[in-house]
Parts: structure tokens; sequence; C-alpha cells
């Protein structure tokens, strides 16, 4: 991690070894590649039911991406014209050392390059990091909370205890940090807090986004599936929900509720309304490049970021992985094997 303004300088010529005389990564249907998310580990202090097993085996250190080379990865991807970068995991703040890359990153936010650094995380341990990460130029995170209500709350993390994820949210919120609450719609958990919820986040200035379940993994989870249009169908008999034309590149649509006048969410990653304006891939922790998160189709970075100090045998991977990115995704709940049709568990590619 650079420590002096020597080693920064010598950090930016190796991030654009190679870079500028290449073209911005532009897939085979003319989308631009500006927002890359990066899952910094697999390992995580909760074991949500619809995301891992309660028992899960992770991956060996070794296959992991040193701090080093998460950093060099993404620097790769920010000389190529990635504008926004997310970090998340598994749960990024467990990452041992995480804040060296938050620090080393913010380079690029310093250079102008990256407009935007943030992160997804369950906000476990924002309590401690929130102020470091603010200081490190993040101005917004994703913090995911399904229910105000501590014993759900446990039973759907497995491990985890609400009282330290609302005093995590109380500390970003101190810090500066702008906050999205992100909700997985669970059928018969907590259908029945969204206005709860809703009142809570927009009071607090925080957006909600609702998201629908999604098949990853051996959830077995089917039976908690619940439609985001007949959630929205039912909060429109309660509020007014204004459409807006707010769109990320992402399966999120978003409207706003005119009673709270906040703004609303809903992920509906199972529709293929979005694939046409995707900007985003994702990379895992050991450097495996997914271009759509519906699709099995990766492209292993690590070996050629190991293989060489230059970049080239890197950018090559890349360009070679982004003229396969596919069109669309391809999610099939499975209903006649109840087994979803990508079986890459959530904490792999991040969400
Ligand atoms: C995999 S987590 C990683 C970051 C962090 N640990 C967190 O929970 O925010 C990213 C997001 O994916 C969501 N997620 C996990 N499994 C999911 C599933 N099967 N369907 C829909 N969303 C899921 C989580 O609720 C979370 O908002
Ligand atoms: S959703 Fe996030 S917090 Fe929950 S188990 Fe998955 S990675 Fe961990």
């Amino acid at each position: 991690m650079p420590t002096g303004r020597v080693e920064v300088e010598q950090l930016q010529a190796l991030d654009f070894d190679g870079a500028l005389e290449r073209r911005a990564l532009v897939d085979p249907f003319g989308r631009d590649i500006s927002y890359l998310r990066v899952s910094v580990t697999d390992r995580c202090d909760f074991r949500c039911v619809y995301c891992m097993a309660e028992h899960m085996s992770f991956l060996p250190k070794a296959d992991l991406l040193t701090l080093e080379e998460l950093d060099r990865l993404c620097s790769a991807f920010i000389a190529r014209g990635v504008r926004k970068l997310r970090l998340t995991g598994g749960e990024p703040l467990v990452r041992r050392g995480i804040m060296t890359l938050f620090s080393s990153l913010s380079r690029h936010l310093a250079s102008g390059r990256l407009e935007e650094l943030t992160l997804t995380t369950n906000g476990s341990q924002l309590a401690r990091y929130a102020r470091e990460i603010a200081a490190h130029g993040v101005r917004r995170i994703n913090v995911s909370l399904d229910t105000l209500d501590a014993e759900k709350f446990h039973a759907i993390t497995r491990w985890g205890n609400l009282q330290d994820v609302l005093a995590g949210i109380d500390a970003a919120q101190a810090a500066g940090l702008k906050i999205k609450i992100n909700t997985v719609a669970l059928k018969g958990v907590n259908e029945d807090e969204f206005p709860r919820l809703i009142a809570w986040a927009h009071g607090r200035g925080m957006d909600l986004t609702l998201i629908e379940v999604m098949p990853l993994g051996e959830i077995g989870r089917l039976d908690q599936y619940l439609p985001l249009s007949a959630v929205r169908a039912r909060l429109a008999e309660r509020y007014r929900l204004d459409d807006t034309d707010d769109r990320t590149g992402g399966p999120a649509r978003y409207v706003r509720v005119i009673e709270t006048g906040g703004r609303l969410g809903f992920i509906t990653p199972l529709t293929h309304n979005f694939c046409e304006s995707c900007n985003r891939v994702r990379v895992t922790c050991t450097g495996t490049l997914f271009m759509c998160l519906g699709q099995e189709d990766a492209a292993d970075l690590r070996t050629p970021l190991r293989a060489s100090e230059s970049n080239d045998l890197l950018f090559a991977a890349i360009d070679e992985a982004i003229a396969r990115k596919p069109k669309g995704h391809d999610f099939i709940i499975d209903r006649r094997h109840q087994r979803p049709a990508v079986t890459r568990h959530m904490s792999v590619t991040g969400g």
C-alpha cells in the first residue's frame, strides 16, 4: 500500500501501464463498462438464510487476491474507464486490513479518474469503520437490513445482532455517509413490515430498496419468493408512488413516495428489462470476472495478474472477457427440479 508521494506516483505509473493505448471497455452490444463490483472476501459474520448455508466452507487464503492484487486489479479497470467501484463480499468489512484498500483506492478519487467509491455492507462493523471510510472519500453506502424486529433479524441472519447494525447506521450518518437500505423481500417473513421500514428509512433521510429474492445457491427458498409486483401493488393502496426516471444501469426502478418524500427502489433481477443498459461487471475475491450476474460464464484474471508485473496480460484477458459479455441473463427458477438455474452463492459475486 502506498505510504508516500513517490510510491503513489510509482503506483499510478503501473496503473496506466499500457492502458492509454487501449480503448475504454465497450462490449459487443455497445454498452460502456463503467461500473465494477468487487467482492473482497467470501467470508461473512452473518449467515443470512437466502445467501449462505449455516455451515459454509470458505476459500483457502492462498486462493484470495491479496489487498495489493485487489488494488492492482481495480486500478486496471479504472485505467480502462471504470468510473464507479463498489466493494462488496461476503462482508467486505470483515476482510483484514480492508481500510488499506480503501486508502489506496482513494487516490483515484483524488485524481478524478474514479467518480465514486462505494460499499455494500451488512452494517455490523460500521460503528468501528464509518469515520475512516468517509475519510477515504466514500460518500454513499448501501446497508442491507431486512427487518427492524430483533428476533426476526436474528432468524434471518442466523448470527447477526440488530443493535450492532442500528449503531453502525447511526455512526455512518454521523460520519456524513449517505445510506441506502437494501431489503430482501421474503414471503411470510418481512412482507408486513415494508410500511414500517419505509417510514423509518425515509424518516432518517435514507432511500430504501426492496430486492426480489434470487434463485442463487442451493437455497431451497423458493417458498419465500415474493414477487415485487405484488408488493408494489399493495404499497400503492397505501401510498402515492410516483415513477421517477432515476436509473443506475442496473435492475433497480425507483418511485417517489409522496407521503414521505423519500425514494423507494424495486430490484427485480428475474426480469429482463434492464439488461440492455447493463454497464457493470463483477469480480470475485479470487479474481474471477463475471460478465453477467445471471450467467455462469467467467474469466480468470488472477492468472494473468500473477503472471507478470506489467498489466498487458491482464488487459488482454479483460478485453477478451468483455467481448463475451452476453446480451442478457438466463435466470430461471427451475420449478420442476426445485432448484435455481444459477448455482453460485450471492456471497461469491456480492450481489
Ligand atoms: C451478498 S451481500 C454482500 C454484501 C454484504 N454482506 C451485505 O449483506 O450487504 C449483497 C446483497 O445481496 C443480497 N442477497 C444475498 N442473497 C440474495 C438472494 N438470494 N436474493 C436476493 N438478494 C440477495 C443481500 O441482501 C445484500 O443486500
Ligand atoms: S447477505 Fe451479506 S450479510 Fe448476509 S450472509 Fe450474505 S454476505 Fe453475509
